[in-house]
């Protein structure tokens, strides 16, 4: 399960965010460990879909997260996050509807997927606006305690 193995490598050091990628990051092993069944039968589709479903409900809930927390940031780069954000669940929608279909299609292109998208969203991107949210709590605490010095 290499690549799916949450590590010090996948922490932002955001730690709500990290929290969120986490559970990600085990929902999308677990992905891969119900596909890794060789002959399925229905109820191991079953399965899968649950767990797809569970990662689209969580990547939407965590990606709006994120979005708040760098819009409150001002990040710079939001637009382009916010894309890749989009483009995953876009995809995840694509890969639901046609698994509803032919499941036994769909599941090693949708799992496939996710392997790939999600560490190197998680290492590239989100790692990317990581020192920009710190410098600017940091610059936060520093006005606060300005503010505080001159009262
Ligand atoms: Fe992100």
């Amino acid at each position: 399960m290499e690549g799916l193995a949450w590590d010090d490598s996948c922490k932002i050091q955001i730690s709500l965010m990290d929290e969120r990628n986490q559970r990600l990051m085990e929902i999308a092993a677990k992905l891969v460990e119900l596909n890794a069944v060789k002959r399925k039968k229905e109820e191991d589709f079953e399965a899968i879909g649950e767990v797809l479903a569970d990662m689209m409900e969580f990547a939407r809930m965590h990606f709006n997260e994120e979005e708040k927390l760098l819009v409150g940031k001002q990040y710079p780069e939001l637009n382009q996050h916010r894309r890749e954000h989009k483009k995953f669940i876009k995809k995840m929608m694509g890969f639901r509807r046609l698994f509803s279909e032919d499941p036994g299609k769909v599941t090693d292109d949708a799992v496939g997927y996710v392997k790939e998208w999600l560490p190197s969203h998680i290492k590239e991107e989100d790692a990317r606006y990581a020192p920009f949210v710190r410098v600017q709590n940091y610059l936060a605490e520093c006005q606060a305690m300005g503010r505080r010095g001159r009262s």
